[in-house]
């Protein structure tokens, strides 16, 4: 037994507190009870990593070459595919010299990013609700947190007019929790925000790929402007269900690229090489797999989403993203609602709260299960609604 108590730091202890414990154990309860339970917390896609990859990374494996450490700064080969890969779905022309950066998947950079670049007390803005990783990542850094609410009067874009002067901030389109996107003259009007007040602009890009009717979301980089000022970040993740291989890349601003590679020199030594051979093969299809996962979730998004309209309840299609942000039909808090959905319909939902303050009202559902079960969850809620 020890003698004495091992305690946090306080830069860990001043994240907020987590609240989904109590909805977390109760799902882990009823599915140990052997309750028909319907997981549609998770964001992690459902279907496997295609064959095509699998195929070249076990290749990769047999190379001895590829069990090194790797170069932090990656295989050459892989940053000029990234940057076919854009040029080809963006039209934009990046240099693989010191233009793209690989990452031990996106939530990797994106942590790590303030930590490079942010002094205690210097301003971060995050959205809210957001992806938990840009909170905590510039509160280990020490900034000053403000947030920018995602209202849903405005589209859930930041309020340009109302931008404070900071000197870095997050932006995420398509959009985690609220599955929107943002369009050209959205980044338009916060270049001139960024440039008129030096302000280092993060575009979280994890849902590049996965958008619906044929409605391609824009790349921050697209826009006149952007490398001066900002990075954009991908993940392999969702685009071809490889969340757990961990790779990602950001590209841009090359002075924001070498500041967030200088900080990793110091804290990882890169990507399993194996895994960036296997990333080029999966990059070399730009457009036929991620077409057909599209094509997938498009299904899933109508039958539930048209599913709970039929049954009254009043929420937006998403545009992107495998989420749906539904306003709560009651009075409950997102919390209390939650818990009522996973305790009379056996379905796991995520309380809007747990994304920040501006989250409350809402619950998100991840179309990470298959149709069958989707129409399945729309008959057990109109039940308790
Ligand atoms: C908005 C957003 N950004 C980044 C990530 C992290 O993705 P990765 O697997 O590339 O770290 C996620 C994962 O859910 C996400 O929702």
């Amino acid at each position: 037994m020890s003698s004495f108590e091992i305690r946090p730091s306080q830069r860990l202890l001043s994240l907020p507190p987590y609240l989904f414990v109590e909805i977390d154990k109760e799902k882990r309860l009823a599915k140990k009870l052997g309750r028909d339970i319907i997981d549609l917390g998770i964001g992690d896609p459902d279907q496997p990593t295609p064959e095509f990859i699998i195929e070249a990374f076990k290749q990769a494996v047999d190379d001895s070459e590829n069990h090194h450490y790797a170069l932090d700064s990656g295989l050459y080969s892989l940053r000029e595919q990234i940057a076919r890969w854009y040029e080809e779905r963006f039209k934009i022309k990046l240099n693989p010299v010191d233009e793209i950066y690989p990452l031990i998947g996106s939530k990797e950079g994106l942590a790590h990013l303030p930590l490079g670049l942010i002094n205690p007390g210097d301003k971060v803005l995050i959205p809210d609700p957001a992806y938990p990783a840009y909170r905590a990542a510039a509160n280990f850094a020490g900034a000053k947190i403000e947030v920018m609410p995602l209202l849903e009067k405005n589209n859930f874009l930041p309020d340009l007019r109302r931008i404070p002067r900071a000197k870095l901030a997050f932006f995420n389109y398509p959009n985690n929790p609220t599955a929107v996107v943002a369009d050209k003259s959205f980044y338009k009007g916060l270049i001139s925000v960024a440039i008129r007040n030096s302000m280092i602009v993060a575009a979280d890009f994890a849902y590049s790929e996965l958008y619906y009717d044929n409605q391609q979301p824009a790349s921050f980089l697209q826009i006149d402007g952007a490398k001066e000022v900002g990075v954009e970040f991908h993940s392999l993740s969702k685009t071809y269900n490889m969340t757990g291989w961990r790779i990602g890349w950001v590209c841009g601003n090359k002075d924001v690229i070498n500041i967030l590679a200088r900080l990793k020199s110091n804290i990882d030594s890169g990507v399993f090489q194996a895994i960036q051979v296997a990333a080029i093969v999966a990059l070399n299809n730009v457009i036929s797999f991620p077409a057909q996962m599209r094509r997938l979730y498009q299904e899933r998004r109508d039958i539930f989403v048209n599913g709970l309209k039929e049954i009254g309840w009043d929420l937006r299609t998403p545009a992107a993203t495998f989420y749906i942000w539904a306003p709560i039909p009651t009075k409950e808090t997102s919390i209390k609602f939650a818990k009522r959905v996973l305790d009379q319909a056996d379905i796991v939902c995520t309380p809007g709260v747990g994304f920040g303050k501006y989250g409350e009202g809402y619950v998100r559902f991840a179309l990470t299960v298959p149709k069958e079960r989707l129409t399945e969850a729309v008959r057990r809620i109109k039940k308790i609604i």
